[in-house]
This record gives C-alpha cells, sequence and structure tokens, in this order.
C-alpha cells in the first residue's frame, strides 16, 4: 500500500519535473520531438509557450516620413535617400558615403521626421528586424528621446541617441536585439553613464551609415524589410 508519506515524497520528486516542463522551449531541444513530452513524461504538465507580443514599428513604409541627416548639415558632401518599394513592404536606405571632404569623417542617414508621431515600446523588450540585400558595410539603427527640427539650412543639433550597429548582409537577414543592447551615443561617441532608453517616448528612428574614421567609404544601398518590437 502506498502511503501517505511515500506519496508526498513523490510528489516532491517530480515537482521539479512539472516545474521545468513549464519553461521548456521544444524548439530548443531538437533530439526530442513534441510528441515525446505529450505521450509520456509530461503529460500532467500542459506546455504553455511564452506569447510573444509584437507590435510593427512601420505598418506600411513611406519614404514621406523620414527627412535626410546626411554629414552636409557639418559641410560634408555625403548624401543619402530612402526608397519604398510599390507594395511599401520594403525600404532601401542607399546613397553615397563621402569621407574625403571631412578628412575621413563622414555620415549618412534617413530619421523619422514627424514630432506627432511617439512610439510607446515600453511593452516590448526590444526590436527584430529584417535587412535584404546589404552589401557588408556597416550600418546602425538608432532611437532617440528628443525631437530636433532641422534648421532652414538643413542643420540640425545633436541629441544623445541610442545605437546597434551591425553588418548589412547580401542574403536576408533577422535580428533580436534587446533595447538594453542599444549604445547610448552622442555624435558617434558612446556616453559612459547615459540614462538608459526611455521606451515609452520613442521620437526618432533612424538609420545611419558612419565612415568609422576612414574604415568604409562610396556608395552603399541595404533594404529594411520590417522592424517589429518584440516581447520576447
Ligand atoms: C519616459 O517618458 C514618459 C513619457 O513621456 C515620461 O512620463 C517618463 O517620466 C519618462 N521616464 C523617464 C525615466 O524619463
Amino acid at each position: 500500500m502506498l502511503s501517505i508519506t511515500s506519496f508526498v515524497c513523490l510528489l516532491l520528486l517530480s515537482l521539479p519535473l512539472l516545474v521545468t516542463a513549464q519553461n521548456i522551449h521544444l524548439s530548443s531541444i531538437p533530439h526530442l520531438s513534441p510528441g515525446v513530452f505529450k505521450g509520456a513524461l509530461f503529460r500532467q504538465a500542459p506546455f504553455t509557450p511564452t506569447t510573444e507580443v509584437t507590435k510593427a514599428l512601420f505598418e506600411n513604409w513611406d519614404a514621406k516620413d523620414f527627412i535626410a541627416v546626411d554629414d552636409r548639415v557639418r559641410g560634408g558632401k555625403s548624401q543619402s535617400y530612402l526608397e519604398v518599394d510599390s507594395k511599401k513592404k520594403t525600404a532601401r536606405f542607399y546613397g553615397h558615403l563621402d569621407i574625403k571632404t571631412l578628412g575621413n569623417a563622414g555620415f549618412a542617414s534617413q530619421a523619422t521626421k514627424s514630432d506627432q508621431k511617439i512610439w510607446d515600446l515600453s511593452k516590448y523588450s526590444g526590436i527584430k528586424f529584417t535587412t535584404l540585400e546589404g552589401d557588408n558595410k556597416r550600418y546602425s539603427i538608432s532611437f532617440k528621446n528628443t525631437f530636433l527640427n532641422q534648421n532652414p539650412d538643413g542643420s540640425q543639433e545633436s541629441a544623445l541617441e541610442y545605437k546597434y550597429l551591425f553588418k548589412g548582409r547580401p542574403r536576408k537577414s533577422s535580428y533580436f536585439v534587446k533595447f538594453s543592447d542599444f549604445k547610448p551615443t552622442y555624435r558617434g561617441r558612446v556616453v559612459d553613464n547615459a540614462a538608459p532608453l526611455n521606451t515609452s517616448d520613442i521620437r526618432v528612428v533612424q538609420f545611419q551609415i558612419a565612415s568609422g574614421f576612414g574604415q568604409q567609404q562610396g556608395s552603399f544601398s541595404i533594404k529594411f524589410q520590417d522592424i517589429i518590437a518584440s516581447s520576447l
């Protein structure tokens, strides 16, 4: 006969199994098929996948939402464009990065231009984005909590930006970047001890290419397919 004590013991022993089963992602265990889980060991513990909540930053790309912020504002000659495909599903960031005029410096960027639009992404932990047809140059995506109007001469004051650098691969590539991995920078330099990005108050989304002190230059091109905030 099963005594109360041994029953309790069994229950306690199986507890860790039940607990882990809740947190396991089937996809993270390639050698066990979901069938194995359902059929035997974990029958008592229903598998509850973490539900991902997402929000697209740009439902449909529109070039009119962006403005060029190139080094011309500091006397350089770089130039960038944003070109949206006919179905509004991709945005191509391209142009020419000049480093001669400013002595190995130089940048080109496209930034959202509305002071009306504010993204509240506080429910999410980071963004996913997909790029296509890159040219192996280094690009960045950045967020700003400050919106600054461009002056009539095209120049713009600098603001703290939170930047993620990546290499634009020729093949379709997807990234998931936590907000905490966006580095606070000011005029291209990392700022120590900066306040973290306020994810409830994002006012600018910006694509940029910079020379990195002469490391890259010339024509550039990359396509963005989507940028999606994710709770994962
Ligand atoms: C973040 O932005 C929200 C909305 O503007 C504001 O209420 C809040 O105080 C900000 N948080 C910090 C830490 O600045």
